[in-house]
């Protein structure tokens, strides 16, 4: 599958040709400073390759690409209704709201094809942008996760955001109101200020 979020914009899965990049992404440049890298080596991505690693039942690892390859998206599905997700972008490439198109896609794609109930992100404490992509696609901070996240060489507290089933649901009848189709129960719903 290969998904075109924008004109611009396609998301699709890790091919060959793309594991020698990926081993090269690994590092502060591309991942920031509010996550850790690991050290692995070329031979291991190789191998997660060939095993089908990256994109299996538990983990979706995929290209972002405006023209060329710009960056990761990942979904990991670690238990039954969960979904997680994550984004890192070349610098170069960050603030062009690639994340946010990237999200509004995830959000759909996984509650339309997968028996989720709840995606969630969470983020460094002190890594504000990350959260701002998360905030604008409709997810709810629910609270701060003390020493969470380690990277660095210390503990980070980290910020959970989530999405459910229900709140989905929500956004996609307040998009039907705003373009023109009414809510079907416009006279109960309190989705939105148009019903
Ligand atoms: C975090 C990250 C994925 C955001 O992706 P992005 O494509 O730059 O985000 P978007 O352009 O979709 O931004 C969405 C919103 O975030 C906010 N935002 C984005 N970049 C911002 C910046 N540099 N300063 C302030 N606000 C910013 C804006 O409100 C924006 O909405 P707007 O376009 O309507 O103004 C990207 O900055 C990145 O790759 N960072 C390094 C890796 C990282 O930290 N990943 C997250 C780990 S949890």
């Amino acid at each position: 599958m290969r998904e075109r979020l924008t004109e611009s914009i396609v998301l699709r899965p890790i091919e060959q040709s793309d594991v020698k990049m990926i081993y090269k992404w690994n590092n502060d440049e591309f991942l920031g400073l509010w996550q850790g890298c690991e050290f692995v080596s070329l031979s291991e991505y190789q191998k997660r390759y060939d095993s089908g690693g990256f994109n299996n039942g538990l983990l979706q690892l995929l290209i972002i690409e405006v023209d060329e390859p710009v960056g990761l998206f990942v979904m990991k599905f670690p238990r039954p209704g969960l979904a997680q997700l994550g984004i890192s972008l070349l610098p170069n490439f960050r603030g062009k709201g690639i994340a946010y198109k990237a999200l509004q896609f995830a959000i759909k794609y996984i509650f339309n094809n997968y028996q989720i109930e709840r995606i969630e992100a969470d983020t460094d404490i002190e890594n504000s942008i990350a959260a701002e992509p998360l905030i604008k696609a409709g997810f709810k901070m629910e609270g701060i996760l003390r020493k969470y996240r380690f990277h660095h060489a210390k503990f980070h507290d980290a910020a959970m955001y989530s999405l459910i089933r229900n709140d989905f649901e929500l956004i996609r009848k307040r998009k039907e109101v705003k373009n023109g189709k009414s809510c079907a129960q416009a006279d109960s719903c309190r989705c939105c200020k148009e019903c």
